[in-house]
């Protein structure tokens, strides 16, 4: 039988109905993306040094997307304001088990992108994409594993490819700790480009010795909004 992803609660906020919390709070959620995985990074300046051609985000928990749409948008101000750089490509790898149905997707992005025209146009392309992957964004590229998180390093491995920076993003800690693993690091870590980093809205004590203990350089940072602490680093 056909069990939703999500359900609403109160606010109006998405809520796993697998694990009983919140993709992210719908009040403030692009600012809250913005603030812990592009400024967590540091990617507009890490754009700006960039070396190669194309640079490499890999994300666990790709949800609905929101992280990508953000991301995508500034990728496409990256480029416009510097048109001659050498960067010219974004490739983007998430997993996903539990994918959303797209109403529910649609409905998620409506709710949170609604003010946007930019994102709004863009999560449409993304919807596109998710009906027939062979749908193309230009110079931006996403590929999903829709797998468990334990199967996301061989998916990576087979795309040859290092990640420049990551957004882990499993749900809390505590209601999904598969998310968090000294195991699932120590892959990360090994996937990692020289230089490379990550960011998280976390700052949970176990999160964080699983990072070190995974070869990570570890900071706190003051997180979003009302939220204390959160975590970024690099390798
Ligand atoms: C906080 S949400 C991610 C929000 C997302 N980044 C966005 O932009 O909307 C966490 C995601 O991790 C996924 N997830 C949870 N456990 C997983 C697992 N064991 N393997 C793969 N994905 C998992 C959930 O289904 C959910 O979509």
């Amino acid at each position: 039988m056909y069990k939703p992803t999500i359900t609403w609660d109160e606010n109006q906020t998405p809520v796993s109905t697998y694990f009983d919390d919140v993709y992210f709070n719908t009040e403030g959620a692009i600012e809250e993306t913005r603030y812990v995985f592009v400024e967590g990074n540091d990617l507009r300046q890490r754009f700006l040094n960039h070396k190669q051609d194309t640079f490499i985000v890999g994300e666990t928990g790709f949800g609905s997307g929101l992280n990508f749409l953000i991301l995508w948008e500034t990728f496409l101000h990256f480029r416009s304001q510097y048109p001659n750089h050498r960067l010219k490509h974004l490739a983007f790898f998430s997993v996903e088990k539990y994918p959303l149905s797209l109403n529910e997707l649609i409905k998620i992005h409506n709710s949170v992108l609604f003010k946007n025209k930019k994102l709004l146009s863009l999560s449409k392309r993304l919807q596109a994409f998710l009906i027939d992957s062979t749908s193309q964004f230009g110079d931006v590229s996403l590929k999903i594993c829709n797998d468990d998180i334990s199967n996301f390093s061989d998916f990576l491995i087979k795309q040859n490819v290092l990640i420049d920076a990551w957004f882990f993003d499993g749900f809390s800690p505590a209601k999904n700790p598969d998310m968090w693993s000294e195991r699932l690091f120590k892959n990360c870590f090994s996937l990692t480009a020289s230089g490379g980093s990550f960011a998280t809205f976390t700052a949970a004590g176990f999160v964080r010795r699983h990072l070190i203990n995974a070869g990570f350089i570890v900071q706190k940072r003051k997180g979003f909004g009302s939220k204390r602490e959160m975590l970024v680093g690099y390798k």
